[in-house]
């Protein structure tokens, strides 16, 4: 069996991992791997595959950056070429990217069985690109993997329950298997000049970078907590302030740190800020209390009991967020048991020729 995998940014060379990591070692299936340039820094990109010894991509659309439907349709035509040439049986995406939704737009107009990781993913805000990808992937998708109960309903609301499959969160795996190596050999993911005690943060999403005065915001909350902050930079946001203000001196800027210091960070992190949908998770994963710098999450299962704490880009909220009491309940099931990936690969195979096709 021939699938085509689909990746592009940062999140998905993480998810894809825990799946290239079994499929490497299975004998009936050839896993074709398509870049499509997204993401292209070297430390937005090639330290992920390195680290978490994703195979060399077998084709790098080297696409870059570009407004939406320019990076869109340069992917798309890249990858339509690719997939006439090698005819899979299934196109794998993640996510929901600009390269998710050109995957999957790709295949489907050449019928190509197409199979979403990561879908019933909702904000219900259409002004986020994500949340567009979203809609159409699942919408044009043949087999659709949720990773929670809440994914499925969001899925079953839209009439595509007989093509859905609760699966677990693929990150959970992840986060499971890697906790493992950083605990075991803590200081190789240790870095120098941190303090020792610190609020990790993390601010990329359009909706905050574009918006100056939301940048202001989380800078002036960061400033005023007066507490250590450490704020590895993505590249959109280091533009975006460059020019705008001056950081405020107890945030300690670093550049886009690989995956797996990226965990040792949260894993050692008094809490964690952040407008990003996957370091949600990983904070809830590894018991560290997370402040969503958005109005809304799409991970409305670590939200109880404080664990995620919806603040968006209001300081007075953010503040009362930082210097409230962490909980210590346990944490729920919904993310399935660390086993996701395995549950993904067994359906591919089963599915090979969808009866619902
Ligand atoms: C993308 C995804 C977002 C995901 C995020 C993870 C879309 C619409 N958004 O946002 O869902 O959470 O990835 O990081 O697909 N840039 C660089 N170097 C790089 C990559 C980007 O300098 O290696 C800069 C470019 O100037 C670009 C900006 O970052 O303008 C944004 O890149 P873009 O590809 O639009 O997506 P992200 O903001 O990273």
């Amino acid at each position: 069996m021939k699938i085509v995998t689909v990746i592009g940014a940062r999140p998905q060379f993480i998810k894809a991992a825990t799946i290239s990591r079994l499929l490497i070692d299975d004998p009936d299936i050839d896993e074709i791997l398509i870049h499509t340039g997204q993401h292209y820094d070297p430390n937005m990109s090639d330290i992920f595959f390195e680290e978490l010894n994703i195979p060399h991509p077998d084709f790098n659309l080297e696409v870059g950056s570009a407004f939406h439907a320019v990076q869109t349709g340069k992917m798309l035509e890249g990858i339509e070429t690719i997939l006439m040439e090698e005819k899979p049986d299934w196109t794998l995406v993640y996510g929901d990217t600009n390269s998710t939704l050109a995957g999957a737009l790709a295949a489907t107009k050449l019928n190509i069985p197409l199979a979403h990781v990561e879908a019933g993913l909702r904000s219900f805000n259409r002004k986020m690109p994500e949340e567009i990808n979203r809609i159409v992937t699942d919408r044009i998708s043949d087999l659709l993997f949720a990773p929670t109960p809440t994914a499925m309903i969001n899925l079953e609301r839209e009439g595509l329950l007989s093509a859905s499959f609760l699966t677990g969160d693929v990150m959970l795996d992840s986060t499971l298997f890697y906790r493992e190596k950083i605990l075991k050999d803590p200081d190789l993911y240790k870095m120098k000049g941190l303090p020792p005690e610190y609020l990790l943060a993390t601010v990329h999403r359009a909706e905050n970078t574009d918006n100056i005065n939301n940048l202001k915001n989380l800078f002036q909350a960061f400033s005023e907590s007066r507490q250590a902050i450490v704020l590895p930079i993505h590249p959109r946001t280091r533009k975006i302030i460059a020019n705008a203000f001056r950081i405020p001196e107890n945030v300690h800027i670093i550049d886009p740190v690989s995956y797996l210091q990226m965990l040792y960070l949260t894993l050692n992190a008094g809490k964690v800020l952040t407008d990003s949908g996957g370091l949600q998770k990983e904070a809830y994963f590894l018991g560290r209390q997370c402040i969503t710098l958005r109005t809304e999450t799409e991970w409305v299962e670590t939200l109880h009991d404080n664990w995620n704490i919806i603040t968006g880009t209001d300081p007075q909220k953010i503040l009362d967020a930082i210097r409230s009491k962490a909980p210590s309940s346990s944490q729920n099931k919904s993310f399935g048991n660390g086993k996701a990936a395995e549950a993904i690969v067994e359906q591919l195979k089963s599915r090979r020729k969808p009866s619902f096709l």
